[in-house]
């Protein structure tokens, strides 16, 4: 399966228009692929209560897995400050990348993106070695 990175990062680009970011007005859009082909998006949604925030990887995530999806080629992310003009790299919070490693293999690619043009690529090890994971515990 081919990733369009283009179309993820555009996709990303667009959710951050759905963070719900009271708190931090820091809005992060993620779009995450599957092997299959479909495109899971996610945004951040924040709480007053700050611990039960979720970031838009795991937002993506958890759609994915709740309808029955558990296989991943990669994820576009892409986030920064309310209004700003231009996006820094928004890398995946620890919590995040350990999400991914519940489900995803050491070819899973994570695309950190300033705009569709300038984006970086690392791979799912590369962003977090030495991890903890189902291995660990199945075998
Ligand atoms: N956030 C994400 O959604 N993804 C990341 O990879 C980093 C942080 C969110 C959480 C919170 O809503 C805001 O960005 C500031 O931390």
């Amino acid at each position: 399966m081919d990733i369009n990175v283009q179309e993820l990062i555009k996709k990303a680009l667009e959710m951050r228009g759905m963070s719900y970011t009271p708190y931090s007005h820091y809005n992060v859009g993620a779009a995450l692929l599957s092997k299959d082909g479909q495109i899971f998006t996610g945004c951040n949604i924040e709480n007053a209560a700050f611990t039960p925030t979720n970031c838009a990887e795991r937002t993506a995530f958890f759609k994915a897995v709740s309808e029955g999806v558990k296989e991943f080629s990669a994820i576009a992310i892409a986030g920064g400050p309310d209004g700003a003009k231009e996006l820094e790299y928004c890398a995946p919070c620890g919590v995040c990348r350990q999400v991914m490693s519940e489900f995803c293999h050491d070819d899973f690619k994570i695309i950190m993106a300033k705009s569709e043009t300038e984006y970086k690529i690392v791979t799912l090890p590369e962003s977090l070695p030495d991890r903890f994971g189902p291995k660990d515990l199945l075998g």
